[in-house]
């Protein structure tokens, strides 16, 4: 089905019978993000809050949440654009551009700062040659902070693509991140 059409059948018909058959219609477009948006709509438009897990479903099927699923979204939920723009911007967890091919996500809350973790944040920008929310040039990784994993008594901790690394100084955080680049 070809994007306009897909995005047109979405965004007038979600809601009732029809609109479950478009919504069907949609995630089969060859377009990623109406096909993902229509999945993530279809899986969550008829919870209490469905704006959120939505973009949630988006973000993990895509790696981010691109500005052609804003519009089914919005439509799918009676919202206007921008108050769904709004959410995503709001929230420095979204992403409206992909990630790298690894996320590097640096605790930054307070146990993690007590026992070093600004050291480490500060290693891991200069060895990335990026700040936070940014992607180092060779594409590889993208940094971001993230407030509290639950391995405080292991302080300082960081996930990679949602693995748990703790104790972190900065060689251990270098020889991980050498392993994981090898593995990709
Ligand atoms: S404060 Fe960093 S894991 Fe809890």
């Amino acid at each position: 089905m070809r994007e306009g059409q897909a995005r047109a059948d979405l965004a007038s018909n979600a809601g009732a019978r029809g609109g479950d058959l478009a919504l069907q219609a949609a995630a089969q477009s060859e377009h990623p993000a109406i096909a993902a948006a229509a999945r993530a709509i279809a899986a969550h438009k008829d919870v209490p809050g469905a704006l959120m897990p939505i973009l949630h479903a988006v973000q993990h099927d895509l790696g981010c949440i691109p500005a052609e699923a804003v519009q089914p979204i919005a439509e799918a939920l009676n919202l206007s654009r921008a108050e769904v723009h709004g959410v995503i911007t709001f929230y420095p967890h979204f992403r409206q551009t992909p990630p790298g091919r690894h996320v590097v996500e640096i605790c930054r809350a307070e146990s993690c700062q007590a026992m070093g973790g600004e050291r480490i944040a500060a290693h891991a920008r200069k060895k990335l040659g990026c700040d936070f929310h940014a992607t180092s040039a060779d594409g590889a990784f993208t940094l971001e902070p993230v407030y509290c994993l639950g391995l405080c008594a292991q302080s300082p901790a960081m996930l990679i693509d949602g693995v748990p690394y703790a104790r972190l100084t900065p060689k251990r955080f270098d020889t991980i991140l050498g392993y994981v680049k090898e593995d990709a």
